[in-house]
């Protein structure tokens, strides 16, 4: 297993396999895992707001019986002080055995493992990616359809800038019998760099804009929020807001053995009348983030060394053009691209840079 989990889709699916069955046996054997950390200290440094991540880690590395340390306004920290993230990490990764982090800027989380002496897990990086929700999607998947393959996978709202998206896409287009119909308005259609992922898997995609137009041939249906803190301008968001709302007429027309999955917090895009509907798995779903986050820290934990990276990678002399991407705030982070044809794609944020 990588020391650090950056992106869901850096591991193979035999290690997606091995961590979604360790979750299952914690769910059913909760008890047994009590003193697994025991004497074992989780740092959980949100720069961003956050409930049933933050506290569902919290509770995962509890049950565990290890101790936690962290904070979750980083205007309570040195942060509000003008601390640079890159310091933060050094010193806390001297305090802890692991660093659980959420960040508003892409590519914060690779950053921070550049300079770690322990594990860091992305716990979201701005619109980016956020791993661990996609580990406890899988988890659903396993226990509600038992598989990760042969489905027909419907993602529906802001698909431009819902990281817990674009982390499923890369993860599920990994098996090339599923196939994705991306429900959104144009404007919040997948980001270039995600859909360059699914044109080169193999897997079927259609976009849509209506649900209505997809809704009775879906095996998943997974539901997001329209992610007002990321668009640029208010009247934007207004434009976007409210609308694709699933409720139960829509939900008639649906598949029997559908699953309705949904990342939460919902705003309006679920009326609460779905939720008496037995094929929404929601609620099920943030408790198996409990037994996901579980596997994953016992995981990361059973290579205990504390070691610094041996080097930093050489930094490059362009700028990546993303202006959410975290080499544009902290300047001391070395710039590294990728070559993809003839694009260079940030290492960090994955936006197509430059085409020298
Ligand atoms: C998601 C997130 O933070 O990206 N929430 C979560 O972690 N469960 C989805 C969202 O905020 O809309």
């Amino acid at each position: 297993m990588t020391r650090h989990l950056l992106d869901l889709a850096d591991l193979s699916v035999e290690e997606w396999d091995a961590l979604t069955t360790l979750a299952c046996d914690v769910r059913d054997h909760i008890d047994r895992y009590a003193h697994v950390c025991d004497g074992r200290i989780m740092a959980t440094l949100f720069y961003e707001p956050s409930t049933r991540t933050q506290m569902s880690f919290q509770t995962a590395m509890l049950r565990l019986g290890g101790r936690l340390i962290g904070f979750d306004d980083p205007n309570s920290s040195s942060v509000a002080k003008g601390e640079s993230l890159k310091d933060t990490i050094r010193v806390v990764s001297g305090y802890a055995d692991l660093i659980v982090m959420r960040h508003p800027l892409a590519g914060s989380a690779k950053a921070a493992s550049l300079y770690s002496r322990v594990p860091v897990i992305n716990a979201g990086d701005g619109g980016h990616l956020h791993p661990t929700q996609t580990l406890t999607d899988l988890v659903t998947l396993r226990l509600e359809k038992g598989r990760f393959d042969g489905m027909t996978v419907g993602l529906c709202g802001d698909l431009k800038h819902g990281r817990t998206v674009h982390s499923l896409i890369k993860t599920l287009s990994r098996f090339p019998t599923n196939s994705f119909v991306l429900i959104s308005t144009p404007y919040l259609r997948i980001p270039a760099y995600v859909r360059a992922i699914l044109d080169r898997s193999g897997c079927a995609y259609r976009e849509v804009d209506r649900l209505d137009d997809a809704i009775d041939t879906l095996d998943v249906l997974y539901m997001t929020r329209i992610q007002r803190e990321r668009f640029s301008s208010i009247e934007e968001y207004h434009r976007q807001q409210g609308v694709y709302v699933l409720d139960a007429a829509k939900m008639d027309r649906a598949k029997p053995d559908l699953i309705v999955m949904h990342p939460l917090p919902r705003v309006d895009e679920i009326a609460v009348e779905v939720d008496d509907d037995p094929r929404a798995k929601y609620f099920e779903q943030t408790e198996y983030g409990l037994y996901a986050r579980m596997a994953l820290i016992m995981t990361m934990l059973q290579h205990p060394e504390k070691r610094l990276p041996d080097t930093l990678p050489v930094g490059s002399l362009h700028r990546c053009g993303n202006p959410h991407c975290i080499t544009g705030r902290e300047p001391y982070v070395p710039r590294v691209f990728r070559r993809e044809g003839d694009t260079l794609v940030c290492d960090y944020c994955d936006e197509q840079t430059l085409r020298p």
